[in-house]
């Protein structure tokens, strides 16, 4: 399955995610079913020996095979029971919690893990916040999966045999009989009806429920436009549409399961009645002890309160698995960029880049937007990509950083095709610095030494000076210390781009991209900084996409983009004696500024 929506999975699909999860710690899974075996068992054990109690009580006096010593060692017996069904019980508690905090943290794990996997298209097309909810959502519902069934699901199987067992070896084995032929249908029926009627149903609102938290993850985060246009009414408007929906399922999902509750209702009640008057109607009749009808009635009221809870807990379990679907999607899926097989990592040795007859379009079907591209980025060497806006710069560099694969040609660094390299080594070796740098909501210096989290301070100063930010930084009361907001919204759009240089210059890696790094400064503040960039693209391959004429001079050869094409190649020089495109670019620029 391709990166797409989680429609096609299977119950099969999420159970095996969720072996796959509790399954890593097999001995612990294997001693708790051990512990809630002994529970079950317990659990009819107790009523068997109240058959027995009540059998001897009935008879003291009347024959000489029971006495009271006998009644007393039962009256022991049943407490010595209840004593190891409550040790058992705890014990299971006890092994329970160093595992599933074990569990809980690993689906995060592997989750995340997983989402980080994917490609820029796969997170351009998908909401954060769902994303988000979906991982937060598996820790709850694999939690409810493993407490349903191993505190209510498997031990109310094993109550239901070993009663049924206990019937038929003490003389009653229609009973028995009859108590197995129930639990088939008890679960046949209300199994179905939760898989087919309510599953669909809750798995609807759940859709619903994602959506909505999406569109309320997206308002908040763009809250900063929904205030500019004075929006939050028209938000409003679409949360509201959002939770119609939701609303409408959530009901329906609702009224879906209470209804199955009631059929369950009905069934265990009836096993109850039909279990007390066959016994009693036995003992009329002289076939069965006072024992049996105390053992029809404690044993059914026993069962009932395990299915009285199984009714709950199937559509419970059934709610935690739909929780579960989208994880279980996520590991179907096949990121659309992996490293191939026997990937190495790259080495960059001059940093050369070749771009050979590549073909590229974003939505396969449609017209690519590079067809049979070729060009030489020579190593070391600074080469500006200039062109209009939508003419395929950035795109151009993204796949520099394999942030999509090509359908045609390849792209190679240093002779070696990028997509038989590993991802992680490739990225490791490019620093980009994008036109709208994303910071993380942490203090400037981790900021600025993401990529190499171990660095002095000092280091982080130096090239904060030199992306000419340290000043303002050390203006600040926290000084490095100061966090700069979710995605960095404390910063204005300039500080932002040269806290983005300074990250880079930290990061002091072989290929530098800078895709319009400097558009949101003014020319005294880039002018500031043309020394650091100067030493910044010294020695490396530095792809630097710019309007400004200040920067594009100075490259050792620009590439002019026109609709994926690249329709000049040359020095500034050769290309304004060309009298094409950039002719034409440069004639439109206004004080230095190239379209
Ligand atoms: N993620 C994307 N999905 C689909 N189309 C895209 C995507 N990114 C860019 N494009 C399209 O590709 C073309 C080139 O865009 P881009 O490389 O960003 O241009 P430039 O950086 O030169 O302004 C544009 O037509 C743009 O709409
Ligand atoms: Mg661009």
């Amino acid at each position: 399955m391709k990166e797409t929506a989680e429609k096609d999975i299977t119950l099969g699909d999420s159970v095996a995610f969720v072996w796959s999860i509790i399954g890593r710690q097999k001995a612990m899974f294997f001693g708790m079913l051990f512990c809630a075996s002994v529970f079950a068992a317990v659990e009819v054990a107790l009523p068997a020996i109240g058959k027995a109690l009540f059998d001897g009580i009935a008879a003291y006096g009347t024959t000489d095979e029971i006495d009271a010593k006998t009644v007393w060692e039962l009256v022991f017996t049943l407490f010595g029971f209840l004593i190891g069904f409550w040790i058992f019980r705890y014990g299971m508690y006890f092994l329970w919690i160093p595992y599933s905090a074990a569990y809980m943290r690993k689906i995060v794990e592997v989750g995340f893990t997983r989402v980080q996997q994917f490609s820029t298209s796969w997170h351009n097309d998908t909401f954060a916040g769902v994303t988000v909810r979906n991982i937060t959502r598996g820790v709850t519902a694999i939690d409810g999966i493993m407490e349903t069934c191993l505190t209510q699901f498997f031990p109310t199987f094993m109550v239901i045999l070993g009663s049924a067992a206990y019937m038929a070896f003490t003389g009653h084995p229609i009973m028995g009989l009859a108590l197995f032929v129930f639990l088939i249908t008890f679960v046949t029926i209300t199994g179905t009806i939760s898989l087919k009627v309510v599953a669909p149903r809750n798995r609807a609102a759940n859709e619903a429920d994602s959506h909505v938290g999406g569109l309320v993850a997206d308002a908040i985060t763009c809250n900063a436009a929904v205030k500019v246009f004075g929006a939050e009414g028209q938000e409003l408007e679409r949360i509201s549409a959002g939770l119609d929906t939701w609303q409408q399922r959530k009901m329906r999902a609702w009224y879906a399961g209470a209804t199955n509750g009631i059929l369950q209702t009905v069934l265990t009640v009836g096993l109850r009645a039909g279990f007390v008057f066959t016994s009693v109607y036995l003992w009329t009749r002289g076939q069965a002890s006072l024992g049996d009808v105390y053992f029809a009635l404690s044993i059914t009221a026993v069962i009932n309160s395990y299915l009285r809870d199984f009714g709950t807990q199937l559509r419970t379990l059934q709610n935690n698995i739909n929780d579960i679907d989208p994880l279980a999607a996520y590991m179907k899926m096949t990121p659309a960029v992996i490293d191939a097989p026997e990937a190495k990592p790259l080495a960059v040795t001059e940093g050369g880049i070749r771009f050979e007859s590549v073909t590229f379009g974003y939505k396969r079907g449609l017209p690519p937007l590079f067809h049979d591209l070729s060009v030489e980025i020579p190593a070391g060497r600074t080469v500006a990509l200039v062109g209009r806006s939508g003419s395929g710069k950035s795109s151009f560099v993204k796949l520099v950083q394999r942030l999509y694969d090509v359908q045609g040609g390849m792209i190679a660094i240093d002779g070696q095709n990028i997509a038989g390299v590993t991802q992680e080594s490739l990225h490791k070796s490019i620093a980009l610095v994008p036109q709208d740098p994303v910071l993380f909501h942490r203090t400037l210096a981790e900021n600025i030494a993401y990529a190499r989290p171990d660095v002095p301070l000092g280091v982080i100063r130096e090239a904060a000076r030199d992306a000419s930010i340290d000043d303002f930084i050390m203006s600040l009361p926290e000084k490095y210390n100061t966090m700069v907001g979710e995605r960095g919204v404390k910063l204005s759009g300039g500080e932002r781009q040269r806290v983005a240089i300074a990250r880079a210059i930290v990061a002091a890696r072989p290929i530098l991209v800078m895709d319009e790094a400097t558009s949101s400064l003014d020319s005294v503040s880039e002018a500031a900084i043309q020394d650091a960039l100067l030493k910044m693209t010294k020695g490396r391959t530095t792809l630097i996409i710019a309007h400004r004429l200040s920067t594009i001079r100075r490259a050792d050869m620009i590439l002019v983009f026109d609709q994926g094409r690249i329709a000049e190649q040359g020095s500034h020089e050769q290309l304004l004696a060309k009298n094409g495109v950039y002719k034409g670019l440069y004639d439109a620029q206004v004080g230095g500024l190239i379209l």
